[in-house]
């Protein structure tokens, strides 16, 4: 392919891929599979990083982002954005209706439309392009987040008709839907991350992301709801919206053009009962006059506008009783008070319990066991207690008093200074945390033993197995006979403890289950410190030494082998033939075979499992990498490794070998 054949192939793919882009996140109608869009992609990918003089900042293969920190710059706004005025019952909305007519005093038209629930963004597109992205800020300047936008698939970054003013501006509302939140929480949960509060919270702060390429695996979206500019096509917000959608915004089906008050509430309450299947959160209607003559007559107050208002559904809520508190245990010993209650219908599902978050939370409401209580849902998955109903209170009912003990084990709990959390520190007594400990290390990412949560639940309750190193200890003949063990399950349960010991240093680290270790750190740990014995006989500066390694997680480190008992459950389990120290071809790390290459591994290998192969890469002192890219040094490729990837990997020059040609050049 020679130049001229490049760039053509280039302006071929770029416009395909721009097409399915909308096609895909815009108007829900894929016409291809994920697999075909990637292929395109890729050889884009491989096409523009050979010829990288075509390099265009709006190229779909741009919404990748970029893993350079990015300060915000903050940019003064051409048209100020304003907020709206609330009204939250039908007399308002009448109110609101009677001054525009009054002003007016001429037949006008209401838009509706949804108020999305996100953050607000305008968009400048000049010549068709988008140039720039900024948030609403304080409402005359916002931050610039143009490389954070350019990652949401929805946003067009070049657009296709000639229609559209030379310069303008849209607005819109940056989203979360539902689905992507819950998602999102499901995986912050798994790598024991903070989840997000609700879909808001969880937009604005991907917005604000400084590493653009962390922003780009968010599944955001935007909304849009005005247009801005000298030259708009119309002369009325509703057509110049549905001008918008042809240029290929995102705009809702559900605005309406209306002529009265009395229709504008009956609208109202018909999304009302539906807003829960929308795929993702509003907060209420908005309600503008259509006219811009019109919106001129009407002006400004000095923050909001007179010709629009919104108007906000009450959460959901439900009043109930509260009948009791419980309060759970974690593996690492944080308590998360839950309240029980009578049960109640809200928003279509029965609600029997709500979060409470912490002790702080009750203090604040005065919660009192038999108090009548508010609950609400909102965006977050489980309801909460929003108030009380004093009304309804006893006489003789007595401050809420948190527990001051384990309500496991009785010890006393600790609250350290800048938690919200009070938790347990007993965990070597307190029974919900050694069996939360032994889930730990058994799963698929600590030590990976083919034992179901029943199991270690029968171990431990009939005292078979009290701690992790009781694993090693273990024979056939103890569990023959248990319930749900024959003898071949039992060998089994043998042959995945045993093959367990195989397990390298790094997620030996991590299966001991050490309050804010996660697989990352472990890593970390087990690169920077030759043994356990090393980490152990370190103090928290000499820990925070290490890339990634901060206060929180050197205290930390530095509680927990402060205690005799976590020793002795290292010796027991050095004794069974654990590893906690680099193996020798890791000591050499820098002189390891691969030292210093980016490895991508891709397909099916036989002669390793995945993971295995990881590890032995890095024992060797390679880099994995995810996607091939300009820097990856070496693909090795397994069976049925995608004709995509491979195609990158050849464009780019990346050498490629099979696993066996692996296995030849470490030995
Ligand atoms: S119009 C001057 N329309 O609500 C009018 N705003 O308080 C400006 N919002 O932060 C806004 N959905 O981001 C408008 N359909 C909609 C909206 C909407 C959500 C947000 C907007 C702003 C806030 C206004």
């Amino acid at each position: 392919m020679n130049r001229e054949e490049a760039f053509q192939r280039i302006q071929f793919l770029r416009e395909e891929l721009d097409k399915h882009n909308q096609l895909y996140y815009v108007l829900n109608q894929p016409q291809i599979s994920d697999y075909e869009y990637d292929i395109l992609m890729n050889e884009l990918i491989g096409l523009e990083s050979e010829y990288s003089e075509y390099f265009d900042i709006h190229s779909p293969s741009q919404r990748v982002g970029s893993d350079l920190n990015q300060e915000f710059k903050q940019v003064e706004h051409r048209y100020p954005m304003l907020s709206l005025g609330n009204t939250y019952s039908e007399e308002e909305l009448r109110d609101f209706d009677f001054r525009i007519r009054k002003s007016l005093g001429e037949d006008f038209e209401y838009v509706c439309e949804l108020k999305y629930d996100g953050a607000a963004i305008s968009l400048l597109y000049e010549n068709g392009e988008l140039s720039r992205a900024v948030t609403r800020g304080d409402g005359e300047k916002g931050d610039d987040v143009t490389s954070n936008v350019r990652t949401i698939r929805s946003i067009p970054l070049r657009l296709k008709t000639r229609e559209h003013p030379d310069v303008f501006e849209i607005r819109g509302e940056i989203i979360l839907p539902r689905e992507g939140f819950l998602r999102m929480n499901r995986e912050r949960e798994e790598r024991g991350e903070l989840l997000f509060a609700n879909p808001r919270n969880a937009a604005s702060g991907t917005l604000k992301l400084q590493n653009s390429s962390l922003v780009a695996k968010r599944p955001l979206d935007c909304m849009f709801y005005s247009l801005h500019g000298k030259k708009l096509p119309y002369n009325n917000h509703y057509d110049n919206l549905k001008a918008a959608s042809a240029w290929g915004f995102k705009v809702s089906e559900h605005i309406r053009k209306i002529g009265n008050i009395h229709s504008v509430i009956t609208y109202i309450e018909e999304i009302g009962k539906s807003r829960h299947e929308l795929p993702f959160e509003i907060d209420g209607i908005v309600i503008k006059v259509n006219d811009y003559s019109f919106q001129e007559k009407l002006g400004f107050t000095a923050k909001s506008p007179r010709w629009a208002i919104s108007y906000k559904y009450k959460a959901e809520q439900a009043a109930t009783k509260l009948l009791s508190v419980d309060f759970q245990v974690g593996r690492t010993g944080a308590v998360t008070p839950v309240a029980n209650l009578q049960p109640v219908l809200l928003a279509g599902t029965r609600v029997k319990r709500a979060s409470l978050h912490n002790a702080d939370q009750i203090s604040l409401l005065d919660l009192r066991i038999g108090d009548t209580v508010f609950v609400e849902k909102g965006g977050e998955i489980i309801p909460k207690i929003t108030g009380v109903d004093l009304s309804f209170r006893s006489d003789g009912s007595k401050p809420f008093e948190y527990i001051t003990h384990c309500p496991d084990c009785g010890s006393l709990l600790r609250r350290d200074e800048g938690e919200a959390r009070h938790y347990c520190p007993n965990e070597y007594v307190c029974r919900t945390q050694m069996k939360g400990k032994i889930e730990h290390f058994v799963s698929r990412k600590a030590m990976d033993i083919n034992m179901a949560e029943a199991t270690v639940d029968l171990f431990f309750s009939t005292g078979l197995v009290r701690d992790p190193g009781d694993l090693y200890s273990l024979k056939k003949e103890d569990l023959v006979g248990l319930e749900r063990f024959a003898e071949r399950s039992a060998e089994n349960l043998i042959q995945s403890i045993r093959e367990s010991l195989k397990r390298p240093y790094s997620r030996v680290l991590f299966a001991l289950g050490i309050r804010y270790i996660g697989e990352t750190v472990a890593r970390k740990l087990a690169m920077a410190f030759t043994s356990i014995d090393d980490i152990i006989s370190s103090d928290p500066e000499t820990l925070m030494e290490v890339d990634e390694i901060g206060e929180r997680i050197a205290l930390s480190l530095s509680e927990y082998f402060s205690r005799k008992e976590s020793l002795q459950l290292i010796e027991k389990l050095r004794q069974a033939g654990l590893n906690f120290r680099q193996d020798s071809s890791h000591q050499s790390i820098n002189q390891g075979k691969l030292s210093g290459l980016n490895i991508v591994i891709s397909g099916v290998f036989t002669r390793f499992s995945r993971e295995a192969l990881k590890e032995t890469i890095e024992k060797n002192g390679g880099k994995i990498l995810s996607a091939v890219s300009g820097n990856t040094d070496l693909l090795i490729a397994g069976e049925n490794m995608g004709p995509a990837k491979l195609g990158k990997a050849k464009s780019l020059n990346v050498r490629i070998i099979s696993e066996e040609e692996l296995l030849a050049l470490l030995e």
